[in-house]
């Protein structure tokens, strides 16, 4: 009996403990991408109505700063704050202001405190500001049970700046013309992400996207073509509606403010020597044959590319370079460098006399003379040039930055020669791969690049010493849009894929786990169907793996997901998972032959698509 008293007040303490532990355990912050630091304390700030917007700085961005987070807050809540300017945080105040903090935050750090009494955000630059804010939106709860509207805060002391200073997407408007409002809608999405650099991909084989006031033929013949590809197979493979359009120079400038005001760096890419051939649609004497040249409908690579033996070719671009020079206020131009068959360079005399002239051992070295005359001409206008990894053949530049994209071995070696990179290798960061298993998804490019796999890239290279890592300065997500034609499209191959580059963009290489990341990403869900993205449920199909046993003839099944502690339920009858279906809690045998459908639940209801998997009797039995 006695022993049984203490037994039972054993267990009582435990459950009491789990309870306490229960309570006051620290609200989940969930936030992506992960911050360098961050401590939550038990308790929460209420914003209620008297609840004020303090700012400090004179910068107008700070202003607006705390304009807009006033105008979330009563879009949220209906509580309509006060904002004001401030010295310093007060007394029921969440104040923003640029302030002096410790020079180890950088130029786009901050710190974020909410005690009870006061939130406050403060960074040495608005940049900073900017991405504190960021995290704010994301801690800041509707507080749905209360009688009047109020919101609250975890308590948290956050110090955090970014792993790399460009952190980057690129999205394809040459292939497919995406609207302003959409490319806003993206600038808006990035900077949720804190990534700072849209690489806005605008001229290509089928489509120039440029208003140009010097070169009218661009916008009339360049910008459209009479159809597109629209998937793999040898049949219907051509929409035949016309499609094109390009930004008007007031739409560009337009969008430059907008990301600007997101603390995005617009970088857009004009393409050249290949990757041209809309351009030379419109002016077939910049090509090697003189044309004449019809808008592609197709994808591919094309053979005719801009002459290198003809001055007009470089009279146009130092044309056509000054006018993007001064629509864009940042210091780089992306001048493409991919994929330029050096075909019709070995059969044109220009070409070759120019090779001979210049004592050029070859087709790579001209293309190198190319660049290295564009390069020159931007640096006489104040811009860098950045490349794809191409660039590096026949050798780089002076000071051209790389972005290396055919694996990692283009950035290594422009690293090595000192110059700076950004990795995008297709392996880990082209979105326009499948996300998931192909039979779930819409046509893709091709390839596979989930989630988990874009998770556990490092951009760094091992082999690099400490000196040449210096100069990988950032990792950046591609989007081309051959198989991408819709913008509710690039929301799905885009999310949630861009918040795994954003934690490896954002996040120390230390503080990133898989794990804590798919918890943290049922929040940023949320947080996606908020902001109505489109993004892609592929993280919680179901992925079957088989193990046959050919002695009794039955196979073993696991089944996983790429998201957090999922609900999966099966079938091995050929129906369709229901709520009562079993639960999958661990590897089952399955009778040959047989079929499994799984699929994961959330509140009862079936997420994404069916996961099925038919395994036959082994040949030979
Ligand atoms: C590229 O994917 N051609 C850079
Ligand atoms: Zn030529």
């Amino acid at each position: 009996m006695v022993k049984n008293f203490w037994m039972t007040m054993v267990v009582l303490a435990a459950v009491m403990l789990q309870l306490s532990a229960q309570t006051v355990a620290p609200t989940e912050t969930a936030l992506v991408p992960q911050p360098s630091s961050v401590k939550v304390n038990a308790g929460q700030y209420m914003i209620t109505e008297s609840t004020r917007i303090g700012y400090a700085g004179k910068d107008s961005q700070v202003v607006a700063m705390a304009d807009r987070l006033a105008a979330y807050i009563k879009a949220k809540s209906g509580l309509q704050l006060q904002v004001v300017p401030a010295i310093q945080p007060l007394y029921n105040m969440i104040f923003i202001g640029i302030m002096q903090v410790p020079d180890s935050l950088g130029k786009e750090g901050y710190t974020l405190t909410a005690d009870k009494a006061q939130v406050a955000i403060k960074a040495k630059t608005a940049a900073g500001l900017f991405y504190g804010t960021q995290t704010l939106y994301q801690l800041i709860k509707p507080e749905v049970q209360k009688k009047l509207p109020m919101m609250s805060i975890p308590l948290v002391q956050i110090s955090d700046k970014p792993r790399f200073e460009w952190r980057g997407s690129m999205l394809d408007c040459g292939r497919i013309f995406y609207s302003v409002d959409f490319i806003k809608k993206f600038l808006d999405y990035m900077a949720m992400h804190k990534l700072n650099t849209f690489h806005w991909h605008l001229t290509e084989d089928h489509g120039w996207r440029i208003e140009s006031k010097k070169y009218p033929k661009l916008n009339e013949i360049s910008s459209w073509r009479a159809g597109t590809q629209f998937d793999h197979s040898p049949e219907r493979q051509i929409n035949h509606s016309p499609h094109g359009g390009y930004y008007t120079q007031e739409q560009i400038r337009d969008i430059v403010q907008y990301a600007a005001e997101r603390f995005i760096t617009v970088v857009p890419e004009v393409e050249m020597p290949g990757h041209t051939l809309a351009v030379l649609a419109a002016y077939p004497e910049l090509s090697c044959t003189g044309g004449p040249f019809k808008m592609p409908v197709q994808w591919g690579i094309q053979d005719d590319i801009f002459c290198a033996g003809n001055e007009q070719t470089f009279e146009f671009l130092e044309g056509i370079l000054s006018e993007v020079a001064e629509l864009f206020p940042g210091k780089m131009i992306h001048i493409g460098g991919d994929e330029a068959p050096k075909k019709r360079w070995k059969e044109c005399p220009k070409c070759q006399a120019r090779i001979q002239a210049d004592s050029l051992k070859d087709e790579h070295e001209l293309q190198s003379y190319f660049i290295k005359r564009i390069e020159k001409f931007l640096l006489s206008k104040e811009k860098n040039i950045i490349g794809w990894d191409e660039i590096l053949e026949g050798g780089l530049a002076p000071n051209a930055a790389v972005m290396s994209w055919r694996g990692i071995q283009g950035g290594i070696e422009a690293a090595k020669q000192k110059h700076t990179v950004v990795m995008s290798p297709t392996d880990f960061m082209y979105f326009d791969y499948y996300q998931g298993e192909p039979y779930l998804e819409p046509v893709a490019i091709g390839g596979m690049l989930t989630l988990e796999k874009v998770y556990s890239y490092e951009p760094v290279p091992a082999e690099l010493s400490a000196a040449e890592r210096k100069f990988i300065r950032g990792v950046q997500a591609n989007i081309w849009s051959e198989f991408i034609h819709t913008p509710e499209k690039v929301e799905y191959m885009a999310f949630p894929r861009l918040a795994a580059l954003a934690e490896l963009a954002w996040t120390p290489a230390v503080r990133k786990d898989w794990e804590n990341f798919t918890k943290r990403m049922e929040a940023q869900y949320k947080r996606y169907e908020e902001a109505g993205i489109n993004y892609s449920r592929s993280a919680k199909h179901v992925w079957q793996k088989v193990e046959l046993d050919t002695v009794s003839n039955t196979a073993t099944i696991s089944l996983r997901t790429q998201s957090y502690q999922p609900e999966i339920r099966y079938t091995t009858d050929g129906n369709e998972p229901t709520i009562s279906s079993p639960l999958y809690t661990e590897p089952f045998q399955l009778s040959l032959p047989g079929t499994v459908k799984a699929v994961v639940f959330e509140n009862n209801k079936p997420v994404g698509k069916i996961s099925v998997q038919s395994v036959l009797v082994p040949a030979g039995f």
